[in-house]
């Protein structure tokens, strides 16, 4: 079987590194991929946005099954055209994809559909977004609509935080068109959980729960990033929370979608803040977590093109998915500046020291190779140091001990990921 993964960061990595190990994959394409990618598939120069080049790929080498890692092609419909031309692919439809590409009509749709939510207006214009602000007081959330790379969301408290975030994206206009619409959301005071299944628009298949670190710094503090660092399990969430979640957010969401006509395939990521031991949705994404990806993935025992599969032929009732037992954390190794601007080019040592450590596997992010052959950096998240280890504990001693082996200037990361839970 050959597959094709779109996506180019260490959650592509992971997904390749998982599907490598399947019975029945013959060879796998990435595209665009990157150094750590290339090492066990082939990668390809073609943007993941560019969706008529990557048709044309899958039909030039009779590809059997794509997969989507990033939000970009499936909001812009990827998996229609695909699907229209009779391919198999991973994700879902435009349509379900605006859960995640317009926080307006995910908002709406939780309303209609009594999902726990933050209470929340959507403005047009500025002045009466202001003045709900001025009404409702601080702590406030303030939601470009659209997608900003996860750099649409401002927790604000101040009074001059929160207009400031409006100016930036009603009037500045720096998230584009994304910005039109805003969300003015109550803010939630609690602790975080990334929650993700599989679904097949029927069944639901939940992953081991996982907590992502979204602030750039040691005790959530700086700046909001992609994320800095994973764990999984993430023990918040017991037994009666999980009911509790799959009952009120989960199920809820997908045969909503039903009754409006959509059909949900693919990964469903709810981030989830847990005020008061109940689960509210902070956001939608229609794909998996990075780097959630990067710790749930380790732990899966079950073939993945299995539960794929699954997911194309709408039997995932069929399968039964295994987890191993072990915990997992991962620490991201960014690039001096990030989630501002950074250099790229700045060569990486220490990588060949930790491969093959038990236990450890680096996840590519932004990497390339330069023109003489090394290993460079290439974005802003640059690497993930993923451990497995019989406890949370046990999992951060190694990934952080792996960390030590390696270097680039200017690399910095959090020292406190799965430190205090
Ligand atoms: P989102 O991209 O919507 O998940 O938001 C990014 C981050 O902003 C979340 O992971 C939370 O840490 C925070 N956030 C979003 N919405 C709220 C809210 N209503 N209350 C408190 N924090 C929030
Ligand atoms: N780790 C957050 C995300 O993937 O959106």
């Amino acid at each position: 079987m050959k597959i094709l993964v779109i996506g180019s960061g260490g959650r592509e990595h992971a997904i390749v590194w998982k599907l490598a190990q399947s019975r029945v994959v013959d060879k796998i394409y990435c595209a665009p991929g990157n150094a750590g990618i290339s090492d066990i598939a082939e990668c390809i120069e073609v943007e993941s946005k560019n969706l008529s080049s990557l048709l044309d790929f899958v039909k030039y080498e009779w590809i059997d099954l794509t997969v989507v890692g990033p939000e970009d092609p499936l909001a812009q419909g990827i998996v229609d055209i695909f699907q229209k031309e009779g391919r198999k692919i991973i994700g879902p439809t435009k349509a379900a994809a605006q859960l995640e590409s317009s926080k307006v009509f995910a908002k709406d749709f939780m309303k209609r559909h009594k999902i726990p939510s933050a209470e929340y207006k959507v403005f047009t214009s500025y002045t009466h977004a202001e003045e709900y602000i001025r009404l409702k007081g601080v702590p406030i959330v303030v939601k470009a609509d659209g997608l900003a790379a996860g750099k649409g969301v401002f927790v604000c408290q101040t009074y001059e935080e929160a207009t400031d975030a409006l100016k930036l994206i009603m009037k500045e206009k720096i998230f584009g068109s994304a910005g039109d619409r805003v969300i003015v959301e109550q803010c939630l005071q609690g602790k975080e959980v990334s929650y993700l299944v599989f679904t097949d628009g029927k069944s639901i298949i939940p992953m081991v729960t996982s907590k992502d670190h979204k602030r750039l710094l040691d005790n959530d503090e700086g700046p909001n990033t992609g994320g800095m660092g994973t764990f999984s399990p993430n023990p918040i969430i017991t037994p009666e929370l999980e009911i509790e979640i799959l009952e009120t957010v989960i199920k809820p969401t997908i045969q909503g979608l039903k009754q409006e006509g959509i059909v949900y395939k693919g990964i469903l990521y709810a981030g989830l803040m847990i005020v008061n031991n109940k689960p509210y949705v902070l956001e939608f994404n229609c794909r998996f977590g990075d780097p959630e990806t990067q710790v749930i993935l380790p732990r899966l025992e079950t073939d993945l093109v299995d539960i794929f599969m699954a997911i194309a032929e709408q039997r995932l009732n069929k399968i039964e998915v295994r987890w191993k037992t072990d915990a997992s954390l991962c620490v991201i190794l960014a690039s001096e500046g990030y989630p501002g601007k950074y250099k790229k080019g700045i060569p990486i040592s220490g990588l060949d020291m930790i491969r093959g450590l038990k236990d450890i596997t680096i996840f590519h992010a932004g990497t390339k190779f330069n023109e003489k052959g090394q290993i460079v950096t290439n974005g802003g998240r640059v690497l993930g140091i993923t451990a497995l280890g019989k406890d949370i504990k046990e999992a951060r001693q190694k990934a952080y001990g792996a960390i030590e082996l390696i270097n680039f200037s200017g690399m910095h990361y959090r020292k406190d990921i799965g430190l205090n839970i």
